[in-house]
């Protein structure tokens, strides 16, 4: 799409005070060099290249930031990379042409080699130069935008090269900051995650880190937070005495889309539920932060992740899909698709059960799904709220007794809607739910895209979307037990809501899934 995306509004206007207005008037922070691991690969292309030209071009960014790709490739140098980022961001749907002038005179490539010890010399030497001759300050970041096996020898080597701790410049003593950026997955589980953190910490600190989840640059999903503490109405609702239940969703309608070595070894717990999935639950969950800064916002999310009753696996469905039919399209089953063992038993969907052990949420059930191939891409929470404690319209023709219900949606059509009860005009006496609702597109520009929220976080210095590390280890520590293959993964067609066992999981709790507006 051609559109200009919309600058990013900033969760640091309301933690402030500052309009959103003021918010994106702020002056944009000194420059940087932006160094970007596996900054040639798919990842980069897609979304790293496109949003940190787009901040350029939004001048959300200094024009002087530096970006320099690492890369294993053969034959690439700075004049050839300058053409990936041009094709990338024409990808994306931008006019190169807007930001020649930065790709031609910022952008360069630095090759690692086999990643010795020398290689990563040279990389710190490369971006030394650099600086020098740029007249820059040592201001960096290291983007970690690798498979998951490659990220301790890259913290290893950026450590031993004396690469990751901030520079310290001459006669006054500043400090410079260097920043480590990893994408997901983070560890595969609990041990895997703990033993990556140690050597993180090893040659970083915490507050130099930043882990990306990136449903946390969604700003739907930081909507979540404006939401419920800023608005009272909402706030006093949000406990066992009026909550019933709470679902989150996070439906697919795509597959494993050419993923299917990463996905084989992933599956949908670790691909969504350990990471988006339970952020979404304990955004709904927190308590509500002494402030809204990156420690005090973090801190309450590992204290409701903790909180989290252990799962059992009466508690667990797993699901994969078979074939069948989304849009007319006939789709086939996940163990069809390229790459995917015949006899594969990776789940491609899951739904589970949650219990918070909290005094705001005893008793109230958190249900949870995701999975790949659903019927239609939805992400949204669904709050029930307490049926009226008496129903007194059923003997004037009214047997119905629905719940309010209050629909966060994330995407695809971003907004909200809360259902309430109203009378029908006339006689006989007839109630219908209607929904107050709210929707993005209605009311504000494009929304722009999580990366350029996340990546102007990260030069920001603001860690308030980023996934802590203790957040990381207790989001670990409740989903490895179900992870040791023992569960039953039951089939489902594509193109459905996942399988039967999904919907039992309800009905056995009393509960049926929010699956579409009209069935509510
Ligand atoms: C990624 C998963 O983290 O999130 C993918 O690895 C998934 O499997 C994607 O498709 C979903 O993200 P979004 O923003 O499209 O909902």
């Amino acid at each position: 799409m051609a559109t200009k995306a919309a600058r990013p509004s900033r969760l640091k206007a309301v933690q402030t005070g500052e309009t959103l207005e003021r918010a994106h008037e702020r002056p944009v922070h000194g420059p940087c060099t932006f160094v970007i691991f596996g900054g040639t690969g798919d990842l980069s292309r897609r979304k790293i290249l496109p949003a940190l030209s787009r901040l350029r071009h939004e001048e959300l960014i200094d024009d002087d930031t530096t970006v320099v790709a690492v890369a294993r490739d053969t034959g690439m140098d700075d004049r050839a990379f300058r053409d990936v980022v041009r094709q990338a961001v024409e990808d994306d749907g931008m006019d190169p042409r807007e930001i020649d002038h930065w790709v031609e005179t910022t952008v360069f490539y630095q090759g690692i080699g086999k990643g010795t010890p020398e290689d990563f010399k040279g990389i710190a030497t490369r971006i030394a130069q650099l600086e020098k001759e740029r007249g820059q300050p040592p201001n960096r970041v290291f983007y970690l935008a690798l498979p998951p096996s490659a990220f301790p020898s890259t913290i290893q080597g950026l450590g031993e090269a004396g690469l990751s701790r901030g520079v310290t410049g001459p006669g006054n003593g500043t400090k410079y900051w260097t920043r480590l950026v990893i994408e997901k997955p983070f560890g595969r589980d609990l041990q895997s995650a703990e033993a990556l953190n140690q050597l993180i910490h090893k040659y970083f600190d915490e507050s130099q880190v930043y882990r990306i989840d990136h449903y946390l640059g969604k700003e739907t999903v930081q909507n979540l937070l404006v939401f419920r503490f800023a608005n009272s109405v909402f706030e006093s609702l949000w406990n066992r005495n009026h909550v019933e239940s709470v679902q989150v969703t996070v439906g697919e309608e795509l597959g494993v889309e050419g993923r299917a070595a990463y996905y084989e070894q992933a599956g949908a717990v670790r691909d969504i539920l350990q990471n988006h999935g339970i952020q979404l639950v304990i955004l709904v969950a927190m308590e509500v932060p002494a402030m809204m800064t990156a420690d005090f916002i973090r801190q309450e999310k590992v204290k409701a992740l903790r909180s989290i009753k252990a799962i059992t696996a009466k508690n667990v469905v797993l699901g994969q899909y078979a074939h069948g039919e989304i849009d007319g399209q006939a789709i086939p089953g996940y163990r069809e698709e390229p790459g995917v063992a015949p006899n594969s038993r990776t789940e491609t969907f899951a739904a589970i059960k949650l219990e918070i052990d909290s005094w705001r949420w005893q008793g109230v059930p958190f249900y949870l799904r995701t999975g790949k191939r659903m019927k239609k891409r939805l992400t949204e929470i669904v709050v029930k709220f307490r049926r009226p404690p008496v129903w007194m319209f059923t003997p004037l023709g009214s047997p119905e007794l629905h719940r309010n219900t209050l629909r966060l949606t994330i995407q695809p059509d971003e907004g909200f809607a809360l259902y309430f009860h109203v009378k029908a005009p006339g006689k006989p006496l007839r109630l219908e739910r209607l929904p107050l609702d709210f929707f993005y597109k209605e009311r504000f520009e494009e929304l722009p895209e999580a990366y350029q929220t996340l990546l102007l976080d990260v030069v920001d210095g603001d860690q308030t979307l980023f996934v802590h590390a203790d957040e990381v280890e207790a989001a670990w520590r409740l989903f490895t037990p179900i992870l040791d293959n023992t569960l039953a993964v039951s089939f489902y067609a594509a193109g459905s809501w996942g399988p039967k066992e999904s919907d039992e999981l309800m009905q056995r709790n009393g509960q049926k899934w929010s699956n579409e507006r009209k069935k509510d």
